[in-house]
């Protein structure tokens, strides 16, 4: 890819807004861009597809280092295959949801997923935004801007709410949001930053007032726009 390398990493809770300020932050400076929740989130639907026990820690890891996954980085085209089927509605899916902790716990799956997401890092000349809950430690901790994503419990469950349809009742909604949140965050720290690591609390941000606090983020640990 052409210009100069800038890789930036962002983390953060379901809820916070990640997805939407990622791609528009990689649209405004013309980089490709990473959800590697989205990796998790196939891995899943491959184990659930295929019959793998989610509980066999073991066979989950064969299934990370096998399975066939094409994933695309064009903010404006998400492509997310498993073994030619086009999975990107399915992953989002309840069934996908509700099972995507059981594998994002498995620390050996983490491993091997975390080397294919550093190869897509290498693969788009170290000019993407990378985003999900251990890039700015552990999948890019040499990132020329970190940044983690914040938001407070009541816009986070606003926002599932509104992307879910508005439909969920409260306490589907608080188990899907928080549990799922409780479950990942005992093998990665996502609520606070790490040293050199930039908060970003969106709360009380539209996602046009948060993509610009990103921007300016970027702009200032990177030094350039
Ligand atoms: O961001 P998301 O909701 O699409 O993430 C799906 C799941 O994958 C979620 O349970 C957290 C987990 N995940 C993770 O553990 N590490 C990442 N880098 C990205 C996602």
């Amino acid at each position: 890819a052409a210009g100069r390398e800038l890789v930036v990493a962002i983390d953060g809770p379901s809820g916070s807004g990640k997805s939407s300020v990622s791609k528009e932050v990689a649209r405004r400076f013309g980089l490709a861009y990473l959800d590697t929740g989205a990796m998790y989130r196939a891995l899943t639907w491959w184990c659930l597809d295929r019959g793998v026990d989610l509980a066999d820690a073991e066979a989950v890891v064969e299934a990370a280092r096998t399975f066939p996954l094409a994933q695309g980085t064009d903010p404006d085209r998400e492509l997310v295959l498993v073994g030619g089927t086009d999975v990107a509605v399915e992953i989002r899916g309840a069934r996908v949801t509700g099972a995507v902790s059981a594998v994002a716990t498995n620390p050996a799956a983490r491993a091997v997923l975390v080397a294919r997401q550093q190869q897509l890092i290498a693969d788009s000349g170290r000019r993407i935004v990378a985003e999900g809950r251990d890039i700015t430690t552990v999948v890019a901790p040499d990132a020329d801007a970190r940044i983690l994503l914040t938001a407070d419990e009541r816009a986070r469950m606003a926002r599932r709410g509104l992307q879910n349809g508005g439909v969920e009742d409260a306490a589907q909604l608080r188990a899907e949001v928080v549990g799922r949140d409780a479950k990942d965050s005992t093998v990665v720290n996502f609520t606070e930053a790490a040293d050199g690591v930039v908060t970003i609390d969106s709360s009380d941000l539209t996602v046009e007032q948060t993509v610009q606090a990103v921007l300016d983020a970027v702009v200032r640990a990177a030094g350039r726009t």
